[in-house]
């Protein structure tokens, strides 16, 4: 099969804005981590269908902090961009903000990184497009990510 010609993160970089109700929050007026996690699921997944254009699923998250609650009513805005690309996965590099309304103020509140994995129709591991990068940010994130995956090859062999 001919291989899919490579792409670069600018091509599925995902951006999901979320209002924060009251459903969405614990009895401070914060939203719910749970809830944080699950929007950087899904804006991280449809980065990754986006690349891959294969139904995805989600591997591991390796890296999620939160530095900054947002609160009811604000909005969460996510931005969703690859960073590496595998034979069959792809990490994702999530960063969530937050926007006051009133004032337009704008904090990033979380970044996770998390790696999808494409499948085939009969549910296996797939080969997806490879990852172009052009500026300095990619590349450095790129190399990251490599770091990050042989951290977690190792952690499997050796924990
Ligand atoms: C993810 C999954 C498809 C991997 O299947 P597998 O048979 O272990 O596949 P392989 O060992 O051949 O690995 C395939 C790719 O996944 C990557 N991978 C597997 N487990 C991983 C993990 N825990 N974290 C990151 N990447 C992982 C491998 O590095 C490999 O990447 P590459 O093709 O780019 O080199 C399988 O474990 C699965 O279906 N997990 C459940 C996913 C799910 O249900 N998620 C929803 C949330 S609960």
């Amino acid at each position: 099969m001919k291989e899919a010609e490579a792409k670069y993160p600018e091509e599925s970089a995902t951006q999901m804005v979320e209002v924060v109700l009251p459903n969405d929050t614990n009895l401070l007026g914060n939203v719910l981590g749970g809830r944080v996690m699950h929007w950087i699921d899904i804006a991280g997944a449809v980065a990754a269908r986006r690349h891959s254009r294969r139904p995805v699923v989600t591997a591991s998250m390796d890296v999620l902090t939160f530095s900054h609650p947002i609160k009811l009513g604000e909005v969460a805005i996510l931005e969703a961009s690859l960073v590496y690309v595998g034979k069959s996965s792809m990490e994702v590099e999530v960063r969530v903000f937050s926007e006051n309304q009133v004032t337009g103020e704008r904090k990033q509140t979380s970044t996770a990184n998390l790696t999808f994995v494409a499948l085939d129709d009969n549910g296996k591991p797939t080969p997806v497009p490879k990852l172009k990068v052009r500026t300095e940010e990619q590349k450095r994130k790129l190399e990251e990510a490599e770091k990050r995956r042989e951290m977690r090859k190792r952690f499997k062999t050796e924990i």
